[in-house]
């Protein structure tokens, strides 16, 4: 397979006993976090930090039984096609937007994602970007390294206090309530919006209190977005949506480009509907929709929530964990489908 290494089995540790499978990894994990899919496997790597192609990735198919894909690859029906073999798809992330679970549960193909290890790396960067966002961080490092820095002025550079402020979030999963944990040391006010609202006592710890998407989106100086991508949720944050913020409110998106209308983000950003927007993720990555970088209201980073040496390995060791549980006929601890036979 083109741009693909075979990791050598390590021959000492090889187990008889195990039925040896192909499993193909398309994203470049490191050999110590593949090392125990490789002492039973073979295993082969798209050794580039560039996504495999998908037309790669669907040629080399046919005899692969394990696929460790990255949330890069999509996975349909068409490339599930071409996978006779397959016995599960072990996505490298806990949002699995990307692969067509139906279609695989139909063809008795399991698929798993790498939930809980990312909550906290995903929750930092979401306060990261509030931080940044209203202080103005970037925009005042640009400034000053370009040496715009001259003099003090009382009136100068000014942003948003975000001590006290009302945070909204929408979506109350393991990543929503992390960045409530981190809220509430900044005293922020917490509302939040859920399918399902959390019971009293999970509230009440949390320090958090529902509200209907409306309200939420009317009361809050910081709207953060934490919700899977489904069709329920694509566009969730439209103009419609970005006229109910106030004026001097911000948007922060870590979850999933399409759940916000970029091009109506960008409208709102120029129109001063809205005053910022701190995004980790984009609606046709890595393109952006025009305009926004021209926006010095916003800040941009290229889909970084997760990307911390330990919460990567972690990702690396589950996804491993999974494939391996479902290549030898267990059920894997993440599964998100239930393979019809
Ligand atoms: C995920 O796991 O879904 C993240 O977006 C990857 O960083």
């Amino acid at each position: 397979m083109a741009w693909c290494a075979t990791i050598p089995l390590p021959v000492t540790v090889q187990a008889e006993w195990v039925l040896m499978m192909n499993v193909l990894v398309t994203g470049n994990l490191p050999d110590d976090v593949l090392a125990p899919v490789a002492r039973t496997h073979t295993v082969t790597v798209h050794r580039h930090d560039r996504p495999m192609p998908y037309e790669a990735i669907r040629a080399g198919i046919g005899d692969i039984h394990g696929l460790l894909c990255m949330i890069t690859d999509r996975v349909d029906q068409a490339l599930l096609d071409q996978a006779p073999q397959l016995k599960i798809v072990a996505n490298f992330g806990v949002g699995y937007n990307n692969i067509d679970v139906s279609a695989a549960t139909a063809r008795d193909i399991l698929v798993t994602n790498t939930p809980g290890v990312l909550t906290d790396a995903t929750a930092d960067v979401a306060l990261a970007l509030i931080l940044a966002v209203g202080r103005r961080v970037v925009q005042g490092d640009g400034y000053t390294r370009r040496g715009d820095f001259q003099y003090w002025a009382p009136f100068h550079f000014l942003g948003s206090e975000i001590t006290g402020k009302t945070l909204g979030l929408v979506g109350m999963g393991r990543i929503g309530a992390a960045v409530a944990k981190r809220a509430a040391g900044f005293d922020m006010s917490v509302v939040y919006h859920n399918r399902r609202r959390l019971s009293p006592e999970r509230e009440h710890a949390l320090g958090v209190r529902y509200a209907d998407m409306d309200t939420l989106l009317a009361q809050s100086d910081f709207v953060s977005l934490h919700v899977p991508l489904t069709g329920e949720t694509h566009h969730l944050i439209a103009a419609e949506q970005l006229a109910m913020m106030k004026p001097n409110a911000y948007l922060i998106n870590t979850a999933r480009g399409p759940v916000v209308d970029e091009a109506a983000l960008v409208s709102a950003l120029k129109s001063g509907a809205i005053a910022g927007a701190g995004l980790d993720v984009y609606e046709n990555e890595p393109t952006l929709a025009d305009g926004l970088v021209e926006l010095d209201n916003v800040v941009l980073l290229p889909h970084v929530g997760s990307a911390t040496e330990e919460t990567r390995r972690a990702m690396g060791t589950i996804a491993v964990e999974n494939l391996m549980a479902g290549l030898q006929g267990d059920t894997p601890p993440n599964c998100v489908n239930v393979a019809k036979g």
